[in-house]
């Protein structure tokens, strides 16, 4: 098997995360017998200064012309002045319209190894396994009208029933995978697309009869979510309300970091951490890899369909975490972290042992 993969590492410790993900990627590669072609393109803050676009063409082209994407992260405060057309940000908007994926899956697992990294206690966060799936190409980040308007300034929130639809049936299909139950946050008792979205999502959940329903608002939702992580599975929302819920979902796994993400249902995937930039500490050896390392083992799940390799890659972070490893985020202040190629190191070091040692069983 041969597979292009078009690579995008953006600005701030996107570079340095995607450096590790890329080596452990290489190594799952090569040790089980697939080729990889890798296109790297700017994108973001590093594509504004090279080509004077977020998302210039030459980034575009071979996004399209590859089977799987992965991306870094974009932005940094240098860019903040930007005209809007200009902003990383809207080079990131306009490829995941670009390329159609508006399916975007946020796994947040509270490894036990890390749990008293999160500032909620252990037995709060303990087994914690949340799928959130964030639709990604509606609601206000995408609704017209917008604009500013002299000293006003308006934004539209618009869903039709073939997009929740759509996105609906991606979590009641992830629920029939996982533990039979999903959560779906809206905002009904005020919101028109929430009472759209509501109606929609039962629908659609009738015909998925083995997997329970539950609505919630959103207010309760943000409560119940860090008050009671373990009793949620898979929880779909519209756009903005996922991008807020995904940041705070990080808080049981214990840093943002951790977080990986696959957006999915497009003409090409796209993975990346959820995290941002971090200009604060990009080029410092202090990011958290395991989020960009987690977002490959998404792309062999869901692009290639190797699923034996993305758990491999899965037991290997546990297995670094539980082996007593943390970066400088999950370190918290005790100057014992391993640095962020140190981690790559390890979960590639790890992998590779794994595939060793499969491959020794099978040959006898
Ligand atoms: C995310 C980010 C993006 C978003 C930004 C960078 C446009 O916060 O992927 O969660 O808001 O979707
Ligand atoms: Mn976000």
């Amino acid at each position: 098997m041969r597979v292009k993969v078009t690579v995008l590492p953006g600005d701030g410790i996107g570079p340095e995360v995607t450096r590790e993900a890329m080596r452990v990627f290489r190594t799952v590669a090569e040790m089980s017998g697939f080729e990889i072609q890798f296109q790297e393109r700017p994108i973001g803050g590093a594509a504004v200064l090279e080509h004077g676009s977020p998302l210039p063409r030459i980034t575009l082209d071979a996004c399209l012309d590859s089977d799987a994407i992965f991306l870094g992260a974009v932005g940094g405060p240098q860019f903040d002045s930007l005209p809007k057309e200009q902003r990383p940000e809207t080079g990131l908007l306009q490829l995941r319209q670009a390329l159609g994926c508006y399916a975007n899956l946020r796994p947040a697992i509270a490894y036990s190894a890390i749990a008293d990294c999160s500032p909620l206690r252990p037995n709060v966060v303990k087994n914690a396994d949340v799928l959130i799936i964030r639709e990604l190409l509606g609601g206000l980040y995408f609704g017209e009208p917008r604009g500013m308007n002299g000293n006003s300034a308006f934004n539209t929130m618009t869903y039709s029933e073939p997009e929740v639809e759509r996105i609906a049936r991606v979590a009641f299909e992830q629920a029939a995978k996982r533990r039979q139950k999903v959560t779906s946050v809206d905002k009904a008792n005020v919101l028109e697309t929430s009472v759209l979205w509501r109606k929609t999502v039962s629908r659609v959940g009738r015909d998925y009869p083995k997997v329970e329903l539950e609505h919630l608002y959103v207010d309760a939702f943000a409560m119940h979510l860090i008050a009671n992580p373990t009793r949620f599975d898979v929880v779909v929302t519209e756009n903005l309300f996922g991008d807020i819920l995904s940041d705070e979902a990080a808080v049981i796994t214990g840093s943002i970091g951790m977080l990986a993400s696959a957006s999915i249902g497009g003409s090409v995937d796209l993975y990346e951490p959820i995290h941002g930039s971090a200009p604060d500490i990009a080029g410092k050896g202090l990011a958290n890899p395991i989020g960009a390392i987690a977002s490959i083992a998404l792309m062999l799940r869901h692009s290639f369909h190797l699923e034996q390799e993305a758990s491999d890659i899965e037991t290997s972070v546990r297995a670094v975490l539980e082996s007593g490893y943390k970066t400088a985020d999950l370190a918290r202040g005790k100057n014992t972290a391993v640095s962020t190629s140190e981690m790559g190191a390890l979960i590639e070091q790890k992998v590779a042992d794994i595939l060793h040692r499969r491959q020794a069983y099978h040959a006898v």
